[in-house]
């Protein structure tokens, strides 16, 4: 069924394709279709950054920046959805095309740069929501804000959606917005969340609520740098780690006719560097810092593979692009299995 629907949409510009398929999802579970004809999810419960997952496959952040579908998106079968990136005040990202599928690689390039309507849209439309799961918010930095300032818009996104999130994740790690991902490295990144940790505590007493934050990084890391990472969130005591973001490498889809568009790869060809990196930050952190994995999983195996290298939770977006909703299922089964 899925795969009928994927022609239609794949002949569609990819950015057009997603708004169309978004929106027929929220008419779908508007009337009660959506949760009737998705493939059944195992219930498979389990405890990370002290909150319970129904099951440990998510969605990843990007595909709901503004968090309008969270309702047909939980309809499907996610153990949690993880909604932005989003930036303090809106902003309209690149100019079109900024999105491109490599479907010979299941793969996709983008570079939308933190398109989005800004924190008080976003909590708008939580509000509206009536999913009660875990909710992820993803927060970033706009790109007029200068890199010296970059900790006040983590500061600002922290404080805006603690209320109404489960967990924050703080994205240092994308591609598309200029001098972002410097703050992975060094002295920046131990600033970086000490200011996050700090802020973390002045909110879990303003709302006498403890709100985990994970930190998500790029898979274009040495093991040195992975290992500074690992460190540093032991040091700081952050809650989690999301590894990984897309790739800005280009080597396994050499020759693509997109190959040189730039932005962020994502979805097969970031597989193995994301595993990678998980390994690294596992072999630091055993089970001090939850790991968070997401890179490259369309099948059952790819989601076990992740389990294997330490994560404790998976999450999709490319995969699920590709494959549609059957892949939730299937990767909640790899994990189990990985885990049993
Ligand atoms: C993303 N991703 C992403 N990540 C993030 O933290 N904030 C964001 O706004 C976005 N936006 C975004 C847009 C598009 C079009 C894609 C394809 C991806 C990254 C995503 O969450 C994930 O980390 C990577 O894509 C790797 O996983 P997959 O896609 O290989 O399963």
């Amino acid at each position: 069924m899925y795969g009928l629907i994927r022609n239609l949409l794949f002949r569609l510009p990819p950015e057009q394709a997603h708004h169309i398929a978004l929106r027929s999802m929220d008419v779908g579970q508007r009337l009660g279709l959506l949760e009737k004809f998705s493939p059944a999810v195992a219930e498979a419960p389990v405890e990370v950054m002290g909150l319970t997952f129904p099951n440990p496959v998510g969605l990843a952040a990007g595909l709901d920046k503004n968090a309008e579908h969270i309702d047909a998106l939980a309809a499907l079968g996610f153990g949690f959805i993880e909604v932005g990136t989003v930036t303090p005040l809106a902003q309209p990202g690149n100019p079109k095309p900024r999105m491109f599928r490599l479907p010979e690689h299941q793969a996709i390039i983008n570079r939308m740069g933190f398109n989005n309507e800004g924190l008080d849209v976003l909590l708008a439309n939580v509000r509206r929501s009536r999913f009660n799961g875990i909710l992820g918010i993803n927060v970033g930095k706009n790109k007029v804000t200068p890199a010296e300032l970059a900790e006040s818009d983590y500061r600002k996104g922290i404080a805006g959606v603690y209320e109404l999130a489960s967990y924050i994740t703080v994205n240092v790690s994308s591609p598309n917005t200029p001098g972002l991902r410097d703050l992975q490295f060094g002295d920046s990144l131990k600033r970086l969340l000490e200011a996050i940790k700090e802020e973390q505590h002045t909110q879990a007493e303003v709302h006498g609520r403890y709100v985990p934050i994970a930190v998500k990084i790029a898979p274009d890391m040495d093991d040195t740098a992975i290992r500074f990472v690992a460190d540093a969130l032991l040091e700081t005591g952050i809650d989690g780690v999301i590894a990984t973001n897309t790739t800005i490498e280009r080597e396994a889809v050499a020759g693509h006719r997109y190959a040189d568009e730039q932005g962020g790869l994502s979805g097969l060809p970031v597989r193995a560097p994301s595993v990678r990196v998980i390994e690294g930050l596992h072999a630091s952190l055993g089970e001090r810092v939850p790991i968070i994995g997401v890179g490259g999983i369309a099948d059952g195996e790819s989601a076990a593979e992740k389990i294997r290298a330490g994560a404790r939770l998976v999450q999709l977006y490319t995969g699920f692009i590709y494959r549609g909703p059957s892949l939730i299922g299937e990767a909640v089964e790899g994990v189990r299995a990985a885990m049993r």
